[in-house]
């Protein structure tokens, strides 16, 4: 794994886009697995720029996001449908048919759903690079502290602490979604190459832990050492 420091969120942002750029030119058809949450806003806003200032192109890109909550409808603000749509995809010229996003609606046929999913990831020919956030806990996508390390994509009930962070989006506790769809470890695993981004202190022990500790399924961030070729881009704050 190559890790890399940058001063704060701002630098992980730039540097992630562009490398992120660099992929898309050299290969404009690649196929990126997208995450959510505060940690890559900026690297989103990075990006957008780079299509307004430099011409960077999407329009051959496709992307696969690794969750979505499930029993929440996609048009709702708290979704990672709207999310995509309003942080990122408004803003850039990708097609929206090589846009994918698990689809958590409530009364969705989670299996089929699930099923659909991975086999579109199959026939996209795999994910080229897959960015992934980590949570306090140490998960990636929404695999949480004992995900099987062969688990795909499929139905996970979300940790205390995962819907206690989610909490802030939500009018009340009662409409935190408890359940998410999320790819699964080996999804990940069999991404070409990822990008983890990690920033802020809360945000350090977990990485210390996925990037140092014995590779563990309690641990669901270390998986990454099994990968060969991993790029950990931290701010100094993550970094511990
Ligand atoms: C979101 C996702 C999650 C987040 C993680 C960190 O699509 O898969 O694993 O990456 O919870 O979230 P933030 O960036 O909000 O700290």
């Amino acid at each position: 794994m190559r890790v890399l420091v940058t001063p704060d969120h701002r630098t992980l942002s730039e540097e992630a886009a562009e490398l992120i750029a660099r992929s898309i030119r050299i290969r404009p058809g690649l196929a990126l697995g997208l995450p959510t949450g505060n940690t890559p806003l900026g690297m989103y806003q990075e990006l957008v720029k780079k299509h307004r200032n430099e011409g960077l192109d999407f329009s051959a890109v496709r992307t696969f996001n690794l969750d979505e909550y499930l029993g929440l409808a996609r048009t709702r603000p708290q979704s990672y449908h709207s999310y995509m749509q309003t942080r990122f995809f408004d803003h850039i010229n990708i097609r929206r048919e090589n846009t994918d996003i698990p689809d958590g609606s409530p009364g969705i046929d989670v299996k089929a759903e699930c099923d659909r999913y991975e086999n579109a990831i199959r026939d996209a020919g795999g994910i080229d690079l897959l960015i992934v956030g980590i949570g306090t806990n140490g998960h990636i996508a929404f695999n949480e502290p004992g995900s099987s390390f062969e688990s795909r994509t499929r139905v996970v009930s979300l940790a205390p602490g995962t819907i206690a962070s989610a909490r802030k989006y939500f009018a009340s506790e009662a409409e935190v979604p408890q359940s998410a769809i999320t790819i699964g470890i080996r999804t990940i695993l069999e991404a070409r190459r990822i990008l983890l981004l990690a920033s802020g202190q809360t945000k350090a022990k977990a990485v210390e832990r996925a990037l140092r500790d014995p590779v563990s399924e309690s641990l669901p961030a270390s998986a990454l050492q099994l990968h060969s070729d991993v790029i950990a881009i931290l701010d100094e704050a993550a970094r511990g």
